[in-house]
């Protein structure tokens, strides 16, 4: 049993257990914004009656009210939402760990960024989010009343964050340290403010005493925060995907882009029911994104076969050899990585061709592979390899 196999079980079954914990938190999270914005209210509904809706669903009918209690209305039993939220948090710190953490931080550190040593790696991405967390709890306490101010300045905080930590540690651990930076602000404000404010609520029916408004407000300030992180948050979630936007040189500001537009969607969605061109706005938004994205991500370099002197087959295996298999291969020497990451073993020339193109586009185009350049790869290896896919992977 070595360490590299336990923490490869850990991580599939702490990322299980987030993925399953995360859809039944932000699933919660839009049925009810959903509900708030479809609930029916007629004319002349009595004091403390708040909405009602109907609906179908796996063979029978829903009737949900929405209604103040009078005291001594609290039922027996009173249906919380809160440990979705925190089995989600919590299995996210464990997977940041196992991942990013654990193995000599090897998904923290790339040399082309900085060349740190593993702790004050960690030491950045651990101070990066408390300092975050309690940076926007107390910016929030303050600019309370002042909802545009702190918009503004949340961004521009939230930018600088991510600028940040994209000059400091390898491009995939600064969006997935922004990442979890707004899933702990997330977690914090349902456990330090919303679900506070809800006993309160609770409490004050049970005494038969009215609710401190305070608190209310409050709750309420966060739960919207709450509703405009999470598309930013899940795009980060399935971000270490995509290489092409972590692996950018400006991949902060694709960041950026991909934040500021997934919170848009999400606030033409928040209020579709009461703004009749939502959907225009929710399109341009995404088209302008792809736009954005398309110009960003589109490879700067390109090594066009015609004028590269040709590049022989022989040769591109020898590089491969030296740069690539230490981890893709069927047993792999290096030290972390002990099965062939990804799947993808470049042993054969087959290998290599079928591949080809993400080949090129790895090790030339985004240079995110050799992953934090291990192996050494040098610039002229890196043009070779490109040169040979754009020859057609031939002899
Ligand atoms: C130090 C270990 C290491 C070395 C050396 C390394 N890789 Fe990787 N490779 C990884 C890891 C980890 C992943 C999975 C994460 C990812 O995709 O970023 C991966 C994934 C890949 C993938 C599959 C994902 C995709 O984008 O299609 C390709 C292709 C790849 N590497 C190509 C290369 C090439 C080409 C080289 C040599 C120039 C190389 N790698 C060297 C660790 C390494």
């Amino acid at each position: 049993m070595s360490f590299a196999h336990v923490r490869e079980l850990l991580d599939l079954i702490i990322r299980w257990v987030h993925l399953i914990a995360g859809i039944m938190w932000i699933g919660n999270s839009l049925l009810f914004n959903w509900l708030d914005r479809n609930l029916e209210r007629p004319e002349g509904s009595p004091e403390g009656f708040e909405g009602r809706i109907w609906m179908v669903h796996s063979g029978g009918f829903y009737d949900v009210v929405k209604k103040q209690l009078e005291p001594g209305q609290l039922p027996e039993h009173l249906h919380w939402f809160k440990w979705q939220n925190f089995t989600t948090w919590a299995s996210g710190i464990f997977l940041l760990i196992v991942v990013y953490y654990l193995g000599g931080a090897a998904l923290m550190i790339d040399p082309s960024v900085r060349a740190l040593d593993p702790v004050p790696a960690i030491g950045i991405g651990v101070s990066a989010i408390v300092l975050a967390w309690v940076t926007y709890d107390v910016l929030c306490r303050v600019l309370i009343q002042r909802s545009v101010i702190f918009g503004v300045l949340g961004f521009a905080l939230l930018g600088g964050l991510a600028f940040g930590l994209s000059q400091l540690l390898s491009g995939r651990a600064a969006y997935m340290h922004v990442g979890v930076v707004l899933g702990t602000v997330m977690t914090g404000n349902v456990w330090t403010v919303i679900v506070p404010s809800q006993r309160e609520l609770v409490g004050a029916i049970k005494e038969g005493r009215a609710q401190d408004p305070a608190l209310g407000k409050r709750a309420k300030q966060r739960s919207v925060h709450n509703n405009y992180m999470t598309f930013p948050l899940l795009f980060i979630m399935i971000s270490n995907h995509f290489p092409s936007t972590y692996g950018n040189q400006l991949n902060w500001i694709v960041l950026g882009v991909l934040m500021v537009s997934g919170a848009l969607v999400r606030h033409f969605m928040n209020i579709r029911f009461v703004y009749r061109a939502w959907m225009t706005g929710a399109t341009a938004t995404i088209l302008a994104a792809v736009v954005a994205l398309f110009v960003l991500t589109k490879p700067k370099a390109d090594a066009r076969a015609a004028d590269a002197p040709r590049v022989s087959s022989a040769e591109v295996q020898a590089i491969v050899a030296r740069r690539c298999t230490p981890c893709h291969s069927e047993a792999p020497s290096d030290d972390v990585f002990r099965v062939a990451p990804s799947g993808v073993k470049l042993q054969t020339l087959d290998q290599l061709r079928a591949l080809a193109p993400r080949l090129k586009e790895r090790a030339f185009n985004q240079r995110t592979m050799p992953l934090a350049n291990k192996t050494q790869m040098t610039d002229d290896e890196r043009a070779r390899l490109a040169a040979w896919v754009d020859q057609g992977a031939v002899d």
